[in-house]
């Protein structure tokens, strides 16, 4: 039923220059799924996150959020209609504390709150404490509570998942974007942001989109894994399906001796 995808993209396609990093990717991601989209370095799949997330202008194609058509919508409109994709944290985020990270990551009220500051100044100040409550419970649901005040810089790269997770959670996004959630952190923390995932997505009905390279992360968290490869949909299935696949088995150690 055409009511119970979330987001989908048709035709979606990139090229930089002369190098056609995406050319006509076409998936859907249903309500409440966690979807896997898998392939070779270079495959396209982070330029395909970009374009979904407002960060790159589709060279071609459409995409479809909750029935609306957001192609080449900005990132902070999507924001507001609950797609978000998680970042490495930058410098900027670097020098806050994990609280305050959080904190920064809740929807701003923009003019509004300017208007506000100066004609309802405790209003304001209410909204303030109503998010720094949020960020701490946030904290507590990661098992971050005891890093609130420690510079994000200064997290373990687990850590510094966990809280970009987080920043998801002061939005109550919809459709989150993961790419690499795994990257760089060690198994037990991995583990962890394997079941933060997973209870987001059962607790909260997030629906996630993941980009990964860990497959046994992508067998645990998810019922369809789209490959791309060369900018192409190889095929999609279950992780069962993909991984007895020739082709898949082709794209990733074709051409190369293993
Ligand atoms: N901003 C860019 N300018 C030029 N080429 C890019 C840019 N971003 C990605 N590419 C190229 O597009 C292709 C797909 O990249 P990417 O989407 O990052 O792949 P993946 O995430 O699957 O490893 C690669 O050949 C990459 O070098
Ligand atoms: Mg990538």
């Amino acid at each position: 039923m055409a009511t119970d995808i979330v987001l989908s993209v048709a035709g979606l396609a990139k090229s930089f220059g002369g190098l056609k990093a995406v050319q006509g990717v076409d998936f859907e991601v249903e309500k409440g799924a966690i979807v896997g989209l898998i392939g070779p370095n270079g495959a396209g799949k982070t330029t395909t996150f970009n374009m979904i997330a407002g960060e790159l202008p589709p060279s071609a194609g459409k995409i479809i959020l909750l029935g609306e058509d957001i192609t080449g919508q900005r990132t902070d409109m999507l924001y507001h209609k609950g797609l978000m994709r998680t970042f490495q944290l930058s410098h900027e985020y670097a020098r806050m504390t994990a609280l305050e990270n959080l904190a920064v990551a809740a929807p701003d009220q923009t003019g509004e709150a300017i208007f506000a500051s100066w004609f309802a100044g405790g209003k304001v100040r209410a909204r303030e404490a109503e998010v720094l409550d949020l960020a701490r419970d946030t904290l507590e649901f990661l098992g971050l509570t005891h890093v609130a005040d420690e510079l994000a810089g200064n997290l373990s790269g687990g850590q510094k998942k966990l809280l970009e997770i987080g920043r998801t959670m002061m939005n109550d996004s919809k459709v989150v974007l993961l790419d690499e959630p795994g990257a760089g952190v060690n198994p037990t923390l991995m583990r962890k942001v394997a079941e933060m995932i997973e209870q987001l997505n059962q607790e909260r009905g997030y629906t996630f989109c993941i980009i990964e390279h860990d497959m046994d992360m992508i067998a645990r968290l998810c019922g369809k894994v789209v490959v791309l490869a060369e900018g192409k949909v190889l095929m999609e299935g279950t992780m069962d399906e993909v991984r007895n696949d020739e082709r898949v088995i082709d794209a990733y150690f074709g051409g190369e001796v293993v």
